[in-house]
């Protein structure tokens, strides 16, 4: 009943030639493939060309992040409706290297959903242990931390905008998965915690992706766990046929 979601983060990756290159490769590989919400994430740069390239395709479009201002004095910032303006359905928002790099918290990411959800677009939120969280046995409590901050304040219907994206730290661009067990074992925490916080519907409805090192050959296993609905992928989503192996993991 929860439609999967494979999404490719290109990060600070390519050209609006190599985006284009990449996503017309894309398009007939994935095109028999309507069981999943496939969403591609370009740089804000390429999203325009992207939009045009994927029209009456079965692939998204997505930014990688987004402010929580509709308009103003806010140099370098975009709006969750120019988002829209331009062809995205969906925001990742939250990312752990913008958390990392760029001052992200959860409250920041917080006001930025909010934002995004109430532009009609969908916020893939992402929250994520480091190494040093997980060795010292704090991931759930990190997990929970993120989870309530990032999302509070949310009505039950929102949750219809809502994609959650648990991305450990330490498994991101690092070839190190988690293994099935150990991403279950969080997803699990995280749908029982919404449950919690919201109700159970929401908690039985929202997707919760995983994310960290997703490939061709580790996505089955991967998907076949029972909490986990979907992958935010970087590193493999930057060739056509490795994102597409992934997209298709379910034909
Ligand atoms: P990775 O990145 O697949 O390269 O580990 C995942 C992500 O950062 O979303």
């Amino acid at each position: 009943m929860r439609i999967p979601v494979i999404a490719g983060n290109w990060k600070l990756f390519k050209t609006i030639a190599e985006s284009l290159d990449l996503v017309n490769e894309l398009k007939p590989l994935v095109a028999g493939n309507h069981g999943v919400e496939i969403v591609v994430a370009p740089v804000f740069t390429a999203l325009s060309s992207i939009n045009d390239a994927i029209k009456g395709s079965n692939i998204s479009l997505a930014a990688q992040d987004c402010y929580w201002e509709e308009e103003g004095a806010f140099t370098g910032e975009v709006a969750p409706k120019l988002l829209k303006d331009v062809g995205c359905s969906h925001v990742i928002i939250g990312h752990s290297e913008r958390r990392q790099y760029f001052g992200e918290t959860d409250l920041t990411v917080n006001k930025k959903t909010k934002a995004a959800v109430s532009a009609g677009l969908k916020a893939i939120v992402c929250v994520g242990e480091l190494l040093a969280e997980r060795e010292s046995e704090q991931t759930f409590s990190v997990i929970e931390k993120q989870i309530q901050g990032s999302l509070a304040g949310l009505a039950v219907e929102d949750f219809a905008h809502v994609i959650i994206a648990y991305e450990p730290v330490w498994a991101i661009g690092t070839g190190k998965t988690a293994t099935d067990g150990q991403a279950q074992e969080v997803h699990a925490f995280i749908r029982k915690l919404i449950t919690r916080l919201f109700n159970q519907s929401v908690a039985d409805a929202v997707r919760i992706l995983y994310g960290g090192s997703v490939k061709p050959d580790n996505v089955k296993g991967l998907m076949s766990q029972p909490d986990i609905d979907g992958a935010l992928v970087g590193g493999a989503s930057l060739k056509a046929e490795t994102f597409a192996a992934i997209a298709n993991f379910n034909v």
